[in-house]
């Protein structure tokens, strides 16, 4: 048996140690970090909603009206009415049939991949998927076919590899860590061709993109053609807690099957009652998601001008390929005693060598602290590798394989 401190040792060796940072206060734009103020660059409340007095004032209501845990999961006494009131406004946001609460999006992920596709199935998704979609490929009794990142024709291949056994075509609608879009009405249509169910995760993509910040399904008009939509409320809308869209049967289903619903405690309801009230907010004033909208294509464009390399980011999440996770973790380093926080993303969350600074674009932010964050960033960032934009020929790629998913 090894001893821990030798694998914390290794660890920092590959300069892949982790540690937790400090934040007080609220996640606005301006933090005070271990200390130290500084321009917040990395955080998910793109629509500042998590600090909005509305949403702070809802939860703590909640709190007083309804007690502060739910004490039980969904399915034995924990299922109160303000789920059922956020269930019913996401659905109509959403334009669905049905919506279930789930604890966090990676609750929702891990239960329903694993739950939709069973022993002798075949689940396909993107290289770059979410942690919680690769586990709940592990967790599947299903074989997965990881597809190279949004690649059609590798798609297809695998789609036919599968021969009548693809349960699930499952991808993130905008990339975490990489802010680029799936390209969607071409996935439904090979999902249509295929006879297999199509599974998109909105974690990045509700409050961001498409129409009043309905999400990217939404921006490609395919709301009544994608099986199930998986959303968060811990990102746009400023709370905790994740939320699945689908058809009453689905949802059923879901009950009657997603292990991490039914075996886990039903959100907290100031949780919820914070993410109704973002919701209400986010539907009185979707302008908020073009403020977003523009403050992305103002940093994009700043950091562009200065002769940084976004990759294919078309949303408010930029990623800086630095390459090596020590170099990523020296610019992270840089850029903070600059006052600017954008923490490096590694290996497993990126693959090998492509190590990165995330950088995460706020509503709240002002263009000026935009473009002054990117004249900060080039001076700390060091010469970016290139990444082969090509993509690798079909048949030098994985084929469908048993247990785990290769991406990490
Ligand atoms: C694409 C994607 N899906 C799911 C999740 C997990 O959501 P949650 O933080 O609610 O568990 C994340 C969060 O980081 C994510 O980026």
């Amino acid at each position: 048996m090894t001893d821990i401190n030798e694998r914390l040792d290794d660890l920092r060796q590959r300069g892949l140690y982790r540690r937790m940072r400090l934040v007080s206060g609220p996640q606005g734009p301006r933090v005070l970090l271990d200390g130290k103020p500084v321009l917040l660059l990395c955080s998910n409340n793109y629509l500042g909603l998590a600090d909005h007095p509305r949403v702070r004032e809802a939860a703590a209501e909640a709190a007083m009206r309804y007690g502060v845990g739910a004490g039980a999961s969904r399915l034995v006494s924990g299922n109160m009415t303000v789920h059922r009131r956020l269930e019913s406004e996401l659905s109509e946001f959403k334009r669905s049939q049905a919506c279930l609460l789930f604890g966090s999006g990676y609750l929702a992920n891990a239960g329903i991949v694993s739950t939709l596709a069973r022993e002798g199935d075949v689940v396909l998704s993107d290289s770059l998927n979410h942690a919680s979609i690769v586990d709940g490929c592990r967790l599947a009794g299903a074989r997965t076919f990881v597809y190279e990142h949004c690649d059609l024709d590798h798609l297809e291949y695998g789609l036919r590899e599968a021969a009548g056994r693809a349960a699930l075509i499952v991808t993130d609608g905008v990339f975490s860590m990489d802010g680029d879009v799936a390209p969607l009405p071409e996935i439904v249509e090979l999902a249509r061709r295929y006879d297999t169910r199509v599974m998109v995760d909105e974690a990045h993509g509700t409050g961001a993109l498409g129409p009043g910040g309905r999400g990217a399904v939404a921006a490609a008009g395919l709301e009544d053609e994608v099986d199930v939509v998986v959303g968060t409320l811990g990102k746009s809308l400023g709370s905790y807690g994740a939320f699945v869209c689908c058809d009453a049967d689905m949802a059923e289903y879901l009950v009657n099957t997603a292990r991490t619903l039914i075996f886990s405690t039903a959100l907290p309801p100031p949780a919820v009652a914070g993410a109704l009230a973002a919701l209400d907010l986010l539907r009185s004033s979707p302008e908020r998601v073009d403020k977003l909208q523009r403050n992305a294509r103002v940093l994009r464009d700043s950091l562009r001008d200065e002769g940084l390399d976004c990759g294919d980011s078309e949303t408010q999440i930029v990623p800086l390929v630095v390459g090596g996770a020590s170099a990523a973790m020296a610019a992270c380093e840089k850029a903070l005693k600059k006052g600017v926080f954008a923490q490096a993303i590694r290996p497993p969350t990126v693959p090998e060598g492509t190590s990165r600074l995330r950088l995460a674009v706020m509503a709240s932010h002002t263009s000026a602290e935009l473009r002054q964050a990117a004249k900060v960033l080039a001076a700390v960032v060091p010469a970016q590798p290139q990444v082969p934009r090509e993509p690798r020929p079909v048949e030098a790629a994985p084929r469908v394989y048993d247990g785990l998913a290769e991406a990490a």
